[in-house]
């Protein structure tokens, strides 16, 4: 009965909810690889802290729900974080990927969350955290760079690593080519570590 087992694979997919504040690269990286039939997760919707997000119009051509909840339309920040919680469950959300979601959200929310929430940061963890990752990384003169997906915590690109992607920093490299670089590498390491928290294969131990 190949049409039961279908409906039964697609059930089984985790619902996952996406962050954005600009560009939406990871974003889209994430909606291609959702794409594929054994994937183990479905994008439900797009939430972005910004209302010119240029990720919103990709989601939107993809036919995925989108929401924006900016800060300055509510009185605080907690504030904003309720109404962005009220997105997520209204989705059934049962995972939350911030992919370029560049505030720092409530402890409350990242609680709740707890586990079920991943970030993906341009930098080989803990090494890096924060913004101009690149600058930083050529200022030290390491030999190596990257990125790491991890589970989210209430400290800024911290919390537990769920993959990490290594790429060499080359002679002459700016840190726009480093950037270049490394963001290769994040398109496929936040496909495949989604996919592993997805499966109950990566887990928030605490
Ligand atoms: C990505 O490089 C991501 O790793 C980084 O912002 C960029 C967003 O690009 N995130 C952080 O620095 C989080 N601390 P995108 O919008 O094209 O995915």
């Amino acid at each position: 009965m190949p049409a039961v087992r279908r409906f039964e694979s697609a059930t089984n997919k985790k619902r996952v909810a996406i962050l954005i504040s600009g560009r939406g690269s990871n974003m889209r990286a994430l909606v291609e690889a959702a794409k594929a039939p054994d994937y183990p997760a479905k994008i439900v919707g797009v939430l972005s802290n910004k209302a010119d997000a240029e990720g919103l119009a990709f989601a939107a051509v993809e036919a995925i729900p989108t929401a924006v909840r900016s800060l300055r339309d509510y009185p605080d920040k907690a504030a904003a974080d309720v109404a962005i919680d009220a997105v997520l469950r209204g989705w059934h959300a049962d995972i939350v990927c911030l992919a370029g979601f560049m505030r720092l959200l409530s402890p409350g929310l990242v609680d709740r969350w707890r586990g079920r929430m991943l970030n993906i940061h341009p930098s080989l963890l803990p090494l890096h955290k924060g913004l101009h990752t690149h600058e930083q990384a050529l200022a030290t003169g390491a030999a190596e760079h990257g990125c790491t997906v991890h589970f989210v915590t209430p400290g800024m690109d911290e919390g537990p690593s769920i993959l990490q992607t290594r790429v060499p920093v080359l002679p002459g490299d700016t840190p726009e080519s480093l950037a270049a670089r490394v963001l290769v590498a994040e398109h496929a390491t936040y496909p495949r570590a989604l996919a592993m928290v997805a499966r109950g294969e990566a887990r928030f131990e605490r």
